[in-house]
């Protein structure tokens, strides 16, 4: 079975064809990043306009690359929510096109259930069942994953997630949006232990996370202070401990929890080096393995779509599921227009 993968639900083009047999034959990627940072965040108008200048070309460079047409192609899947409603209608209206064009079936799929399966673009793909810690610029979730499409939230934010945190932090700190990694940069040449940071909701029983208050105590700390370079690492490396230690303490009691031996970790959080450290301790120390797709499937890419969407498709699925800018994981897609 071979699909095609649209990605379109925030700031990223990205287009992908996997083939079940031989896995990833082409990834292709438009990150709408350089744009968007002039105005200190995603700008939802010009992400929708940006998605419909890129998706043409980049199908067209992604089918060379795969060297395949549309007859080895049997199925078209595109990211249908949660995100941005503009940007995932473009995403889905050119899918669905192509799709009847080529009288193929079109699945829609839960933009977070394609970074969850995220790692099983790896070798060995970790198999079901697994926990999995999502962990990206609009969610922080522990989910308990027993098969495709069987997924029982945890625990989540009651607030920001982590991305948006790091963000907000990066912004604060005079880095440019998003600045998740390069908050981690800077961190890297911090010293650790300037700053006591909160380690939010360890303190209390259960698996919920909240962010915002740590945001507010580097501003806190930053405030009235001169900024000298080595300050700036060490408030990104203090800041960025005190994210890993509840990251990493509220996994140990999830593994604890499920029994589960394998530890997915996913979405663009998990490309922080630091964070895929801690939890392959964390996952061995309780008899667990961790998995961690690599840094550009953490991100937004067309590729887990595609993966998601030929899983989906061998299960049976097949109907058109429309945009939907909010979809709780778990939850049935809605069909029609
Ligand atoms: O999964 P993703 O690409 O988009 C969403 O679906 O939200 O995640 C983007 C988030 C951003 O907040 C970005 O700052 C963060 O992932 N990020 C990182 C790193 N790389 C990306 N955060 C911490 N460390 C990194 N190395
Ligand atoms: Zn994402």
């Amino acid at each position: 079975m071979r699909t095609i993968g649209i990605e379109t639900s925030c700031d990223e083009t990205g287009v992908a064809i996997y083939d079940s047999g031989r896995g990833l034959l082409a990834n292709r990627l438009h990150s709408q990043v350089a744009m968007h940072q002039a105005y200190g965040g995603v700008v939802p108008e010009l992400a929708s306009r940006d998605h419909i200048r890129r998706l043409l070309p980049l199908l067209k460079e992604a089918l060379a690359e795969a060297r395949c047409d549309e007859d080895s192609i049997d199925g078209v899947a595109y990211t249908a929510g949660p995100g941005l409603i503009g940007a995932l209608i473009v995403g889905a209206g050119f899918a669905r096109s192509l799709a009847y064009a080529w009288r193929k079936p079109a699945v829609g799929i839960h933009h977070l259930e394609g970074h969850l399966l995220a790692a099983l673009l790896e070798h060995p793909a970790p198999d079901f069942p697994f926990l999995a810690l999502l962990v990206s610029g609009g969610h922080t979730q522990l989910i308990d994953v027993a098969a495709l499409g069987r997924y029982r939230l945890l625990g989540e934010s009651l607030d920001d997630a982590a991305g948006e945190a790091f963000d907000k932090t990066a912004k604060l700190l005079g880095l440019a949006y998003p600045g998740g990694a390069a908050l981690a940069a800077l961190a890297a040449r911090g010293r650790g232990g300037s700053f006591q940071f909160p380690r939010p909701m360890l303190d209390r029983p259960g698996l919920e996370f909240s962010f915002s208050g740590l945001k507010t105590a580097v501003r806190v700390a930053l405030r009235g202070r001169e900024l000298s370079a080595q300050t700036r690492a060490d408030v990104a490396r203090d800041f960025e401990d005190a994210i890993i230690d509840t990251l990493a303490e509220k996994c140990r009691r999830a593994l604890r929890a499920t029994g589960h031996r394998r530890l997915i970790v996913a979405g663009g959080v998990g490309a922080n080096t630091r964070l895929r450290q801690r939890l392959s301790a964390v996952a061995g120390a309780n008899g667990a393995q961790a998995y961690f797709p690599r840094p550009e499937y953490c991100t937004d890419n067309g590729a887990m779509i595609a993966l998601a969407g030929c899983l989906r498709l061998q299960a049976g699925a097949g109907a058109a599921a429309a945009a939907r800018a909010n979809w709780p994981l778990g939850e049935e897609a809605t069909t029609g227009a």
